[in-house]
């Protein structure tokens, strides 16, 4: 009989799927992640992990849930907490969950940037600080952004959706992804072109050893006195300290985070003093539908390395080879 672990309770349209197939899986119930302590142990002996992005999946975590590891699905379509090269070595496949959280992603950095651009946070704010006195010409006043420029970094399905709605807002689009495609007319043009020329600039690439800290002191230099910069992909992106220093002085207008790197992130982050940086705690794919798909994607990677079949969804399919 195979043994499961499960590192939080999911959505049960995916939790209902494994347990039909494996009635004894054990899930981890806190609402809190398993520490790493506790994670080596419960795990031990698993020929499969379904994990979150909050679980950091590594060699030393593979080697100790032991050699019959035949599968780790995330609920996720980031894969930057789990050593995938660590897992191609030991021959694990390993399942995420892309295409199901695109258009609530694609939807939360809409949100974000039209709420900094008409600083809607802020807004609310000042109301209830009981700071609205009179309808005045020259309060709170933001950015357009119909008609506007939109620079997105990583032109990838969460990036191509983007372009999408921005099209609605008659935005001229432009993007920078040197493997991508044009799509919904955005126009591709390199890095430098895209931070000068955006208004609104759309982080979506993936964590890598490449992207990590990509967007520091010099890429915000870049970018126009008006900007908004939007990061819907992973707070290690971002050197949140190089943010601080340029929202600060308004080198750039204004920040809308839906990611940070910790995450949570500290209540005593400098970001969070600004008026003009927007930070949420990771909302890019909570809707309810989409977390149930996501559920039921992750659940069926698991099942089918459980099996011995091919993950549905696999971000590592030389292990096929
Ligand atoms: C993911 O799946 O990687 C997203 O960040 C979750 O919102």
């Amino acid at each position: 009989m195979s043994k499961i672990f499960i590192t939080r309770v999911i959505p049960e349209f995916g939790l209902n799927l494994v347990r039909e197939h494996f009635p004894d899986c054990d899930i981890w119930a806190d609402e809190l992640p398993p520490s790493r302590a506790q994670l080596l142990e419960r795990a031990r002996g698993a020929d499969g992990l379904l994990c979150l992005l909050t679980d950091k999946i590594d060699g030393e975590v593979m080697d100790a849930i032991g050699k019959q590891l035949k599968v780790v699905s995330s609920m996720s379509v980031g894969v930057d907490h789990i050593d995938v090269a660590a897992a191609t070595e030991r021959g694990i496949p390993v399942g995420n969950t892309p295409g199901v959280l695109t258009d609530a992603t694609a939807d939360q950095a809409f949100a974000l940037m039209l709420s900094a651009a008409r600083r809607v946070v802020e807004g609310e704010r000042f109301l209830k600080a009981g700071k609205w006195v009179t309808w005045s010409p020259s309060m709170l006043l933001g950015a357009d952004v119909a008609g506007s420029t939109l620079g997105i970094v990583g032109f990838g399905r969460i990036g191509q959706a983007i372009a999408k709605r921005a099209q609605g807002f008659d935005m001229r689009v432009i993007y920078h992804s040197p493997n991508s495609k044009p799509a919904y007319n955005a126009q591709p043009v390199d890095l430098d072109t895209l931070l000068r020329e955006s208004d609104f600039v759309s982080i979506n690439v993936p964590l890598t050893s490449q992207t990590k800290l990509m967007v520091n002191a010099e890429f915000l230099s870049k970018m126009k006195p008006n900007a908004v910069l939007v990061n819907t992909a992973r707070g290690g992106v971002l050197d949140q300290s190089a943010l601080y220093a340029a929202l600060k002085s308004n080198q750039i207008f204004a920040a809308a985070l839906d990611v940070a790197d910790p995450e949570p992130l500290p209540l005593d982050c400098p970001l969070l003093r600004l008026e003009n940086c927007i930070i949420v705690p990771h909302l890019g794919s909570a809707s309810k539908k989409t977390r149930d798909m996501m559920a039921l994607l992750a659940a069926q990677n698991l099942i089918a390395g459980l099996k011995g079949e091919r993950l549905p969804n696999c971000v590592n399919p030389e292990v096929y080879k």
